[in-house]
């Protein structure tokens, strides 16, 4: 069984991060999104995974998958010319797919618990498909699954304008090599792209098994501001354990599930979990509220903050009650003293501040 990995795309609703960093890298408790899913996979059983990039950002992927901590699995890299589409991806990835049966994994979702469960039950029930379903609140900014009282999958729609259930179908899904010829037989979409989703309701039109299963646990697809923040808080509250290391001071408090790494400074202030901070971190007279992740390198002085995700090299100063808040690698952002009630701003393209 081998598992293919979407990391391409352009990641339109992530700009500005998404300038600068593929959107499967961006981190989710300080760990990028596409590491939980390749953990995810070799955590199934599968050891053969072919990651899908594109020419833009697939270099920066595959550099932080050589540098990351390593996985039990061959990694093999497969270029897509285009963002063609989902099933457009898996024609591109056929020559490494072979006539195995496969998973496909969308490197920017996050599913509580991982794969391992569908995978063993794709194995033993041996349909020629099996797709993941989650109730969603608004099912129109996906693919949408009906079914019959029965369970069975009645028809697959991609982001129907009137959904007839609130089935979303989550991005990953276990084929057998039929949904290639599926996949043959489809015509590019209203968005000019070749939908998996389509290729899944052709292999229903071809007579093919195709089982579903409702997730009951959390499922986050992170391809906006506001999700990276959920998947921020979902999994720091999920998975984060207390683990303190670095050089706290005595007029510090350190509350609840705390991660602080080693190499980072707390001086003065107070850290109220869930919250991660990486190594070589300064956190001066200051109060890191819950659901924050902070990553390597940044300082943060007499400022307060919650729910929010800091990358590296960032400097906070001055700011009080920072909330909701992303902000990329190496910026700074410090209450403006010189003339009171102004502000002063450098920001780059696509960025949007509220103050
Ligand atoms: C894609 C699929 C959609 C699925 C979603 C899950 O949407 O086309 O059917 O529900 O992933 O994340 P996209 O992210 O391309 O909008």
């Amino acid at each position: 069984m081998k598992a293919i990995v979407l990391s391409g795309g352009k990641g339109t609703r992530l700009k500005p991060m998404t300038h600068t960093t593929a959107k499967q890298l961006l981190p989710v408790a300080n760990k990028p999104i596409l590491f939980y899913v390749l953990d995810q996979i070799v955590e199934s059983g599968i050891e053969d995974i072919g990651i899908i990039i594109s020419p833009e950002t697939g270099e920066e992927i595959r550099k932080a998958v050589e540098n990351g901590p390593g996985w039990k699995a061959k990694i093999t890299y497969i270029v897509q010319a285009s963002p063609a589409g989902l099933a457009h991806a898996v024609k591109t990835a056929q020559g490494f797919l072979g006539d195995s049966q496969f998973l496909m994994f969308l490197g920017d979702n996050l599913i509580q618990d991982g794969v391992k469960k569908f995978v063993a039950e794709f194995q033993s029930k041996s349909p020629d498909a099996l797709v993941l379903l989650k109730e969603v609140e608004d099912a129109r900014l996906f693919g949408v699954a009906e079914l019959d009282e029965s369970g069975k999958i009645l028809r697959l729609v991609e982001k129907p304008k009137e959904p007839k259930s609130n089935l979303a179908l989550v991005g990953a899904y276990l084929f057998k090599p039929d949904i290639h010829k599926a996949i043959g037989r489809i015509k590019p979409s209203g968005r000019g792209e070749l939908e998996i989703t389509d290729a899944i309701q052709e292999m229903l039109n071809m007579g093919r098994r195709v089982d579903s299963h409702i997730l009951q646990g959390w499922w986050l697809d992170t391809g906006k501001k506001d999700d990276m923040l959920e998947a921020n808080r979902v999994v720091l509250d999920d998975l984060l354990k207390r683990s303190i290391a670095g050089a706290i001071d005595k007029d510090s408090h350190i509350e609840g599930r705390v991660a602080i790494s080693e190499g980072t400074v707390i001086e003065s202030s107070t850290v109220r979990g869930p919250v991660i901070i990486a190594g070589d971190c300064r956190i001066v007279n200051s109060f890191v509220g819950p659901y924050t992740s902070i990553d390597a390198g940044t300082v943060i002085e007499n400022s307060s903050i919650h729910h929010s995700i800091i990358l590296g090299n960032c400097r906070i100063r001055d700011m009080e009650n920072l909330i909701d808040s992303i902000m990329g690698r190496n910026t700074s952002v410090s209450k403006c003293k010189a003339i009171s009630r102004s502000t002063k701003l450098f920001v780059g393209d696509d960025s949007s501040l509220e103050l």
